[in-house]
């Protein structure tokens, strides 16, 4: 930015390729980047795709980059930023157009996580440090942008074989849940290739909701599993149940 201007370089493309090109936007007080991109889509590029829905942090679709790193567009002061601000689409996913990814692979994932089972009927009675427990997880609001930031699915492209730091903490969610009676650890090691995670916290440093997605849903799944695969005793029983 300079002065009372907001200069970005957004990229306009698609899945064949594109480029950055460069927009100036008068700089409004508390200005967020997606106020500037949806000025510049009202005033001079009306073509220019871009997702939103809330506008407040809540919905998860305005989700893209902002100089290389993950960002909701919603959530980002134009004035945190010095000089030219770089705009373009998550970059895990493939590009539909513009600043808009196609997200659609992580409901595919999703559909592949053995849902919730219980033996009893709701309403259940819960502990309240139970209930305490769960509520974090379930503050995920699928922005995706811990699996864009993510190396395993950023640099290494493993989709067909990593679930991703979102689906982790989705299977916490359901594997502390004390009235589920499923066990998803053979899932998690086998298909979702919770190995591959080598908790370098990217995710976590950038989930808006504050999730801590390593410490309190990647480092405990990976603790079961290592009880459950490599205890030699456990191992030695499931040899004999044959399993
Ligand atoms: Fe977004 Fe956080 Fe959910 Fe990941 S865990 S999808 S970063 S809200
Ligand atoms: Fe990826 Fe998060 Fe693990 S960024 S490597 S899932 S700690
Ligand atoms: Fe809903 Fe940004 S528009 S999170």
């Amino acid at each position: 930015k300079s002065g009372g201007t907001a200069r970005l370089k957004i990229f306009r493309g698609d899945a064949e390729g594109g480029e950055e090109v460069d927009y100036e936007i008068p700089l409004v007080e508390g200005m967020v980047i997606l106020d500037a991109v949806l000025g510049i889509q009202a005033e001079q590029a009306p073509d220019l795709a871009v997702r939103w829905n809330c506008k407040a942090a809540h919905c998860g679709s305005c989700s893209a980059e902002i100089n290389g790193k993950p960002a909701l567009l919603c959530k980002s002061r134009v004035d945190e930023y010095d000089g030219d601000i770089h705009v373009g689409p998550m970059r895990a996913f493939p590009v539909i157009k513009d600043l808009v990814s196609d997200v659609s692979w992580n409901y595919e994932v999703s559909k592949g996580i053995t849902p919730f089972q219980s033996d009893e009927q709701a309403p259940f009675t819960m502990y309240e440090e139970d209930v305490e427990r769960l509520y974090e997880p379930k503050k995920c609001i699928e922005c995706f942008m811990c699996q864009d930031v993510c190396h395993v699915l950023r640099t290494h492209h493993k989709h067909a074989e990593f679930a991703g730091p979102r689906f982790f903490v989705r299977n916490q969610w359901l594997e502390m849940h004390p009235m589920d009676n499923q066990d998803r650890l053979h899932d998690l090691k086998e298909d979702n290739g919770l190995g591959y995670c080598n908790i370098t916290k990217c995710c976590t440093e950038v989930c808006p909701v504050g999730i801590k997605i390593t410490d309190n849903s990647i480092i405990p799944l990976k603790e079961r599993v290592a009880d459950e695969y490599y205890d030699p005793a456990k191992w030695l029983m499931r040899k004999i149940r044959g399993r």
